[in-house]
């Protein structure tokens, strides 16, 4: 049995967790511990970064401890230690990985890093190991907005991504002018659902579908976020409407996100499309695009729910992987980097 302990704090979760492998390779999750400081940031309706790096350093190894404890092993049975070295926001990302360094000092272990975008993209893999290639995904958080194309588990190249704004970024910013919460991305969802087709109708807000007509997999947006914000001025009466507000922004968003997968999809033959990321916690996301594929002969995987937003599971997954190609290094070598590309 290979067990690897996987660390994330590359934004606002200090998360831990072991996963063992056996001779096929499956993936057991012994542990997956998340602390979440959603409540502390909450105030300011975003992430604080230094306020987030110094909650890091008081959770991180209170969590490491928990993850190991319920995960019933102590660190002698690690054999390597998988962490997020980027991108993310650099003080958070340095806490865990100075973290990590003194652990694997202290403890004789191996480091794997690992991107933060590889972890997302292995989230899918934790419960459904046996996938077709080439596969397209389409990796969807707050800090980024992929297509990627994948000859296999680990490998893999960008083919689109986010020319400004995250999808993520853009529920959370249309969320604040909302005044509806943070994060954005639930708020949203949650109350798109009270709105009916009827009122969605008769308000006819027809927010911008950004990119649709552009024959690459990029996308944009910060349009859709000015576009509802003029709409928002213009309504002195948008308070009452709400539910509208966030179904119709729900709706432009996913038309955007499921248009350049399937474009991208047929474009690269994929047998297999994967959505990830926190924005794949979105049930109208994962509802649409499965519906749209149901048609088609690809397969559809997305991550079981705890594994969508940021968790350290998906990075001892993607850890797994790397740790398998001998692409480790020792606690001198480990660095950290918030623009580090997939
Ligand atoms: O992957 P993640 O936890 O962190 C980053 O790597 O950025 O993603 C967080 C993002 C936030 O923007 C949040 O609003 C969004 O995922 N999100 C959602 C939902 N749950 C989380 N967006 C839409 N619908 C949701 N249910
Ligand atoms: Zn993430």
């Amino acid at each position: 049995m290979t067990y690897i302990l996987g660390i994330e704090t590359s934004c606002d979760e200090t998360a831990a967790a072991v996963l063992a492998f056996g001779a096929s390779g499956r993936a057991r999750v012994l542990s997956n511990i998340v602390s979440s400081q959603i409540k502390i940031h909450q105030r300011y309706q975003g992430v604080v970064p230094e306020i987030a790096a110094r909650e890091h350093v008081l959770n991180i190894i209170p969590v490491v401890n928990e993850a190991l404890k319920t995960a019933g092993i102590n660190q002698k049975k690690i054999a390597a230690i998988a962490v997020t070295v980027g991108p993310g926001l650099i003080t958070s990302l340095i806490s865990g990985a100075e973290t990590v360094r003194s652990l694997a000092y202290a403890w004789d272990k191996a480091i794997v890093p690992v991107n933060h975008i590889a972890g997302h993209l292995a989230a899918v893999f934790i419960s459904q190991p046996k996938a077709k290639f080439p596969a397209v995904a389409l990796t969807v958080s707050g800090g980024h907005t992929n297509l990627v194309y994948l000859s296999d588990y680990n490998k893999y190249k960008l083919i689109g991504e986010t020319l400004d704004d995250a999808a993520g970024e853009a529920f959370d910013k249309a969320a604040k002018m909302l005044g509806i919460g943070y994060p954005g991305g639930p708020a949203v969802s949650r109350l798109a659902k009270s709105c009916s087709d009827q009122e969605l109708k008769a308000k006819a807000l027809n927010l911008p579908r950004p990119m649709l007509s552009k024959g690459n997999f990029d996308f944009s947006f910060s349009g859709l976020k000015t576009a509802l914000l003029y709409q928002l001025q213009k309504d002195k009466q948008f308070k009452k409407h709400i539910p509208v507000y966030c179904r119709e922004l729900q709706q432009a968003i996913i038309d955007v996100l499921i248009s350049k997968t399937i474009k991208a999809a047929k474009a690269k033959k994929a047998k297999t499309v994967i959505l990830c990321g926190g924005v794949s916690a979105n049930p109208e996301l994962r509802r649409q695009l499965a519906d749209r594929l149901a048609t088609e002969k690809t397969k559809f995987l997305v991550p079981d729910m705890e594994y969508t937003t940021d968790n350290a599971a998906m990075i001892a997954m993607a850890g797994y992987y790397l740790y398998k190609q001998k692409k480790v290094i020792s606690w001198r070598k480990l660095k950290t980097s918030s623009s580090l590309e997939l």
